[in-house]
């Protein structure tokens, strides 16, 4: 596994890499979700990761600074899993002074978590959009976990023209139902245990779905029963969106839905979804069915 530290060794060892490229970025911190995109990426003939906390999709009073970063332990797991090259550049190689060129989607970056993190998804489709350039991938994976942040990524690849398919792979969880998240390390032990009421939320919506039930004021009501057994979590909003305008749902109907809902434990926000019907929880079902699907 070779390392780069800089944009100058990532573009030559890049050069060197023949055959198809799969690509996962992330922020580091990695666990068994990441290494799940990984082992996806492995049926491409190179594998390149990039690690890089990325600064702009920070607000000022979010977590930059104590986001976990652990270099070594991330490479550790990289290398066991068999990638090739992984980009680990620093904020000044991404953002050198003088830096003033942003990628901004418009509309599907606006509901849910871009309506509560403001700038969130422009510091996302313009980090994505600059490693996408400099790695050249032809297939580039992300996880269902941030649902937004993939119908953000395939609307700026395909305005953008970007020559690259998206593959969305299925949220992996720890054995209580907790979706696997870096920023899990922030709960207490208490905490982590009340957050597994986030996926009862999500398998009674889904039992209700396959029972019949389509009005999503309904849906959400029952949802939200599951949700106040747990007083410690604070719901932020949970939702039933068209999975790919991710428009908010208003009336009853059998076509696909994205439920998200996020929970603030303490000073941690979880964010959960799935698709309804639940057989769409798949790499097959989220790829095709999550954001626009591609031009061309
Ligand atoms: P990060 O939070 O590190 O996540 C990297 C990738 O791992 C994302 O595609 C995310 O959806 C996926 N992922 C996280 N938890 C997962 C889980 N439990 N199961 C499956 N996949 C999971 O998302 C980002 O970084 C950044 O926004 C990034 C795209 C790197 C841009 O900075």
């Amino acid at each position: 596994m070779r390392v780069a530290g800089s944009i100058t060794e990532l573009r030559q060892l890049r050069r060197d890499l023949q055959g198809s490229i799969g690509f996962v970025p992330t922020m580091g911190a990695l666990h068994a979700g990441h290494l799940s995109l990984v082992e996806a990426a492995r049926e491409c003939d190179h594998v390149v990761v990039s690690i890089f906390v990325n600064p702009s999709q920070f607000a000022a009073t979010e977590d930059l600074s104590k986001y976990p970063r652990d270099l070594p332990r991330d490479l550790d797991m990289l290398r066991t899993a068999g990638v090739d090259l992984v980009f680990t550049p620093t904020p000044e190689m991404m953002y050198p002074p003088g830096y003033q060129t942003w990628v901004d989607v418009e509309h599907v970056s606006q509901g849910l978590e871009g309506q509560r993190r403001p700038g969130h998804f422009r510091g996302v489709a313009t980090v994505v959009a600059g490693l996408f350039n400099l790695v050249q991938p032809d297939f580039a994976y992300f996880g269902q976990k941030d649902a937004q942040q993939v119908a953000v990524i395939k609307q700026m690849a395909r305005d953008l023209k970007f020559p690259l398919e998206i593959i969305v792979i299925p949220t992996m969880r720890e054995s209580g139902g907790l979706a696997m998240s870096s920023r899990n390390v922030y709960l207490s032990p208490d905490e982590r245990r009340a957050a597994g009421v986030i996926s009862w939320a999500l398998r009674a919506i889904s039992t209700a779905w396959d029972d019949g039930e389509r009005e999503p004021a309904r849906l959400r009501e029952l949802g939200l029963a599951v949700l106040v057994t747990e007083p410690s979590g604070q719901v932020e909003y949970l939702s039933f969106a068209d999975p790919d305008t991710l428009r908010e749902r208003q009336t009853a109907s059998d076509d696909p839905c994205l439920v998200s809902l996020t929970v603030r434990f303490g000073a941690t926000r979880l964010l959960d979804n799935m698709l309804l019907p639940a057989s769409l929880n798949t790499r097959e079902g989220l790829t095709s069915t999550l954001g626009v699907s591609p031009s061309g």
